[in-house]
């Protein structure tokens, strides 16, 4: 009886390793993960959680998982050239009228290139301010004075 208990807790254990289904509670409806910008995402694949994402999910993991493609970033023409290539070249389907722009939507609009859904810079005048540029103000000052 012991044994058998002891044997099913290893079990469990290692299970618990390499299933990451039942590795813990993990995220649910109640726990959203958020990537660093806030954005909600879809805890299986890792995708945005917005309009048209259904259609990556179906369409996008099949062959290689989302991480190849979260970190790119690109305009409307970057991804469309990212899908013309895997067609032509990697497998990748055609698609019914509208999915593929649908698509390629969802991926400028999410994916866009860094800077564009990214917060503004802070204005100078927000900044605190910058002892370098104090030292180098007084170097020039002094650089100056002395050509006089
Ligand atoms: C039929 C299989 C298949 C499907 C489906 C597929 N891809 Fe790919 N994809 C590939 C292959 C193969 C590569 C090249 C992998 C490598 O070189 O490591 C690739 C590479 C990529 C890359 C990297 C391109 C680069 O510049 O290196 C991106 C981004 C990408 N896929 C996005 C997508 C998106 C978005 C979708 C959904 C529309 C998609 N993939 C669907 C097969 C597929």
């Amino acid at each position: 009886m012991g044994f058998w208990l002891v044997a099913a807790a290893v079990a469990a254990g290692c299970a618990r390793d390499e299933d990451p289904a039942v590795a813990g509670p993990g995220p649910t409806a109640d726990t959203p993960v958020l990537d660093e910008d806030g954005r909600r995402l879809d805890p299986a694949t890792g995708l945005v959680l917005a309009d048209g994402y259904e259609l990556v999910a179906a369409n996008c993991v099949a062959c290689h998982s989302a991480q190849q493609f979260l970190r790119q970033r690109g305009t409307r023409a970057t991804w469309q050239g990212i899908l013309d290539w895997m067609q032509a070249s990697q497998g990748l389907w055609e698609f019914p009228e509208g999915v593929e722009e649908r698509i390629v939507d969802y991926l400028a609009t999410h994916y866009a290139p860094e800077g564009e859904w990214r917060r503004a810079p802070i204005p100078a005048e927000l900044m605190p301010p910058d002892p370098a540029r104090a030292q180098m103000r007084e170097l020039a000052e002094t650089v100056r004075s002395s050509r006089r």
